[in-house]
């Protein structure tokens, strides 16, 4: 059964059993700054087994993109991936644990409109009870009565188990229940009856694997304390897509199912590889650049902050493992294309930005191409004369080359050496310290102190570059700036005067960017990456240390201003309001080619 199959069957067994079936939410959580990704189907739902009405009703199913990013140097096993689908149906308030086993259970095991799985090889857990809830007899009632019927002795195929198995919640906050969880058994023959400690062993072996769960939702949880129970009783369930086609498929890992068989194909012939000699490199190309197709399509931009650097994180990763196996940049694009063109029909907006997805990790491939490049060679030097990376020289490749720690400790591992972590940190602290004394000197002449009125005016004047880059042209640079509490003064190479209707322009359009409330993020990146940057305004480069600050004016995907500079900045540009509007008091010659602009705030 192909895995396009099972997800339409899965959707249409509960859509028979009036659920709604609900799209994907986004990878990137809505509401939820807690966390960077969707890390499971309930996510998303929070709210909704909390008590608050879903527009759908209350019986949904779904396919939900999660993305995990804990186990991400597990990637290239047998069972981790960094995206995966989940499927799950779900009660608010209306069936409870009978219902949902019985749904899961014949789901499993239907011919005609489910999976049509043994159920000599079904094993099932359920809660044993604790502190917080009792044993669910309720559940266990359930699986027992299903497994008599089908002729199968339940004492060998329910087996009782603790909190840390069968109780789920999605953090320390939150909707959150005993579980009851489905095994199937993958062996050859099949391993027949097992005691609870013969089953635990196969467990661990992997000839059992977990292919379901049902989460019995009804309790709540608190900083971490389960303090009490919900006003409804919710059902919440969970099987990873992935796991179950590589079941349907008889394969030993997905990797080898249809879901990943054309990607893998392309590795093979561009590469002129096989994927049993090269089996971590294969498996970590293709999930992460899966993964990175998804995140793109979802809003992701490959940076140094959060969602972002865990994207960048991985196509990094790519550009190694693509190098090992002697594989093409260029035909990445053919993979991502592939995936695109499996997963538009469920996931319409892959489609929908396809050139933007290609477009953004060719540039970020690219460029970390040239990095590593750069880098590699310096790392050949440093390994031919020492057993040991030490921490300055670890700093070095990351601060001059861009390289990333992992990579290093990875690439050291390959050599049988050890890098000096430790001494990596230490530095990296020393050096934040540093660039903060000389930034506090340094910037001292152009930024009189720091004032929450000086602190405006600089943020403003990003604005002003932006605005003159916009208006007067783009190659308009920063030749100076001296801000005092009346005033920004602005420096900038420009052969003639501004007139009049283009300084009104300018006026208008910062104004405007402070009255939309923007927000000031700031990103800290080694000095080679973001001179290779483009859309990074940045003068007088020589003056940065190594790591660098970057800053950016953006809102909604839309960047007003993208700037280096040692701060200190307002967090959001609404703070400007209480000082006034923004005026041009002054556009005058102050060297040849080089305007000044007298910038002040007028209420
Ligand atoms: N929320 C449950 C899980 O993710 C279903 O496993």
């Amino acid at each position: 059964m192909k895995s396009n199959e099972i997800r339409k069957r899965f959707l249409e067994f509960f859509e028979k059993r009036n659920h709604s079936i609900i799209p994907s939410a986004p990878l990137v959580p809505e509401n939820d700054p807690s966390v960077l990704f969707n890390t499971a189907g309930m996510q998303p739902l929070a709210p909704f087994l909390l008590g608050e009405k879903h527009s759908a009703g209350a019986r949904l199913a779904d396919a939900q993109k999660c993305v995990r990013t804990n186990d991400i140097d597990e990637v290239g096993d047998n069972t981790h991936f960094t995206f995966f689908e989940m499927l799950g149906n779900w009660s608010l308030g209306d069936y409870f644990k009978n219902k949902a086993i019985e749904y899961s259970f014949e789901f499993l095991t239907s011919k005609e409109e489910g999976l049509g799985l043994d159920p000599k090889r079904l094993y099932v857990t359920v809660f044993e009870g604790d502190e917080n809830a009792p044993k669910d007899e309720e559940a266990y009632k359930k699986w027992k009565e299903i497994f008599e019927n089908t002729g199968l002795n339940p004492d060998e195929r329910i087996f009782w188990m603790s909190a840390n198995s069968n109780w789920w919640a999605a953090g320390d906050n939150g909707p959150c229940g005993p579980d009851s969880e489905m095994f199937y058994d993958r062996t050859e023959n099949g391993l027949g009856g097992l005691t609870k400690e013969e089953f635990i062993q196969a467990d661990d072996r992997q000839d059992v694997v977990e292919i379901w769960n049902d989460v019995f939702m009804e309790f709540l949880k608190k900083d971490r304390k389960v303090v009490g129970k919900l006003d409804q009783q919710n059902i919440d369930t969970g099987a990873g897509l992935e796991r179950l086609t590589a079941i349907l498929q008889n394969k030993k890992s997905p990797y080898e199912t249809d879901l990943f068989e054309n990607e893998l194909k392309i590795l093979e012939k561009e590469s002129g590889k096989k994927y049993q000699d090269f089996q971590k490199d294969f498996r970590i190309i293709l999930d992460h650049l899966r993964t990175s197709t998804f995140l793109i399509s979802d809003g992701v931009f490959p940076s140094n902050k959060d969602q972002g650097y865990i994207l960048r994180r991985l196509l990094r990763r790519v550009v190694v493992r693509i190098k090992n196996i002697e594989f093409q940049n260029e035909k990445v694009l053919e993979i991502v294309k592939s995936y695109i063109q499996k997963y538009s029909e469920i996931y319409p907006n892959l489609k929908e930005k396809e050139d933007l997805i290609l477009d953004e990790i060719q540039k970020e491939i690219q460029k970390f191409e040239k990095t590593l490049t750069a880098g590699l060679k310096e790392f050949q030097k440093i390994i031919k004369t020492s057993n040991e990376i030490s921490g300055e020289l670890a700093f070095k490749l990351f601060a001059s080359y861009g390289f990333p720690l992992e990579l290093i400790i990875e690439g050291a591992e390959k050599n049988g050496f050890v890098v000096d972590v430790k001494g990596f940190e230490e530095k990296m602290k020393e050096h934040t310290e540093k660039s903060k004394t000389a930034s506090a000197g340094k910037f001292k002449g152009g930024l009189g102190g720091d004032s929450p009125k000086i602190v405006a005016f600089h943020t403003a004047t990003h604005l002003l570059l932006a605005a003159l880059k916009k208006n007067v042209g783009e190659y308009v640079s920063q030749k100076g700036s001296n801000i005092t509490e009346e005033r920004a003064r602005f420096d900038f190479n420009n052969p003639e005067k501004v007139q009049k209707e283009v300084q009104e322009k300018i006026e208008n359009w910062i104004n405007e960017v402070i009255e939309k409330g923007v927000e000031v993020k700031v990103e800290e990146m080694p000095k080679v990456e973001a001179e290779k940057d483009l859309s990074i305004n940045g003068s007088f480069w020589e003056k940065y240390p190594d790591v660098v600050k970057v800053w950016t004016i953006e809102k909604d995907g839309e960047i007003f201003s993208k700037e280096l500079c040692n701060g200190p900045h307002v967090k959001n540009t609404k703070e400007l309001v209480d000082f006034g509007k923004v005026k041009i008091k002054k556009e005058e010659s102050s060297s040849a080619g080089v305007r000044r602009i007298k910038l002040v705030f007028e209420k």
